[in-house]
């Protein structure tokens, strides 16, 4: 969820890009309206939360107007000012494998699983080599674990399956024959686990292709600490050159101090 209080922390924390992995709310307007509003570079992937209630497609193709070119759905986005690529992985997935919502199909036709793969690949061809690439999506890929606590595993009911896509798996494949994926970065699947089964398991890197992978649903990202100020929470990860050398979960209270840090990744 995002409203226009996150824009003064958001000012404070200056980061160089900020992403948004989806399920902003259930179709409100507003969100995108606070997201369209942010000046910094902005990359978006919507959730399945974000579909809206009408099967014509129509909140869908209302909120992928507003954000305009921040929508990375199927697409990328490049700047000018900051050297990273980031691909965008197919809209308001539910995770599962494959399946395509009403109001997707609505707004973008019967896209094939072939076709999806095809798109996400195609974002990525003619790219910088020595640019970092991010792969940017609602849910994330399948490969990346069976059990509830993978970070795509079903947690909600038994068995614990991979729920990650597929689409998203063979394309981030197909990419890195051709050039490396730096980081996968998505959300959906919740940190906490249902049934109190625990928490998620929200990092891998896949050492052999140095590729890492973050889940970054934490949900709620608003609580509080232990004083009762306001916290919000960010996945944050830092680049050097081309390579990866931070990744945490960060709350951060109004005034930007960190009030909670978990660290998932340091380079030695
Ligand atoms: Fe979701």
């Amino acid at each position: 969820m995002w409203s226009k209080d996150d824009h003064k922390l958001l000012e404070a924390l200056a980061p160089d890009a900020l992403l948004f992995v989806g399920d902003l709310g259930n179709g409100e307007i507003r969100h995108v309206k606070a997201i369209k509003e942010i000046t910094i570079p902005t990359a978006v992937v919507l959730g399945n939360h974000d579909r809206g209630t009408d099967n014509s497609g129509y909140q869908l193709k209302t909120q992928m107007q507003l954000l305009g070119d921040k929508d990375c759905s199927w697409s990328r986005r490049i700047w000018s000012s900051l050297p990273v690529v980031i691909v965008g992985g197919r809209p308001c997935s539910a995770g599962g494998g494959y399946f395509l919502s009403n109001q997707i199909r609505a707004v973008f036709g019967p896209v094939s699983l072939e076709e999806s793969i095809e798109r996400i690949c195609s974002s990525s061809i003619n790219t910088p080599h020595d640019y970092p690439l991010i792969v940017l999506a609602h849910s994330g890929p399948t490969g990346l674990g069976s059990d509830a606590c993978s970070p795509c595993g079903r947690d909600w009911k038994l068995p614990e399956i991979d729920w990650g896509d597929k689409d998203l798996a063979v394309a981030i494949d197909k990419i890195q024959k051709i050039r490396s994926v730096d980081l996968v970065v998505f959300g959906h699947m919740h940190h906490e686990l249902k049934k109190g089964k625990g928490i998620r398991k929200t990092f891998l890197m896949d050492k052999k292709r140095s590729t890492a992978y973050l889940n970054a649903a934490s949900v709620p990202r608003k609580g509080t600490d232990e004083h009762m100020n306001l916290i919000s929470h960010f996945s944050w990860v830092e680049f050097i050159d081309k390579k990866l050398c931070h990744a945490s979960h960060r709350w951060y209270r109004e005034d930007a101090s960190v009030a909670y840090q978990e660290n998932l990744f340091n380079l030695n």
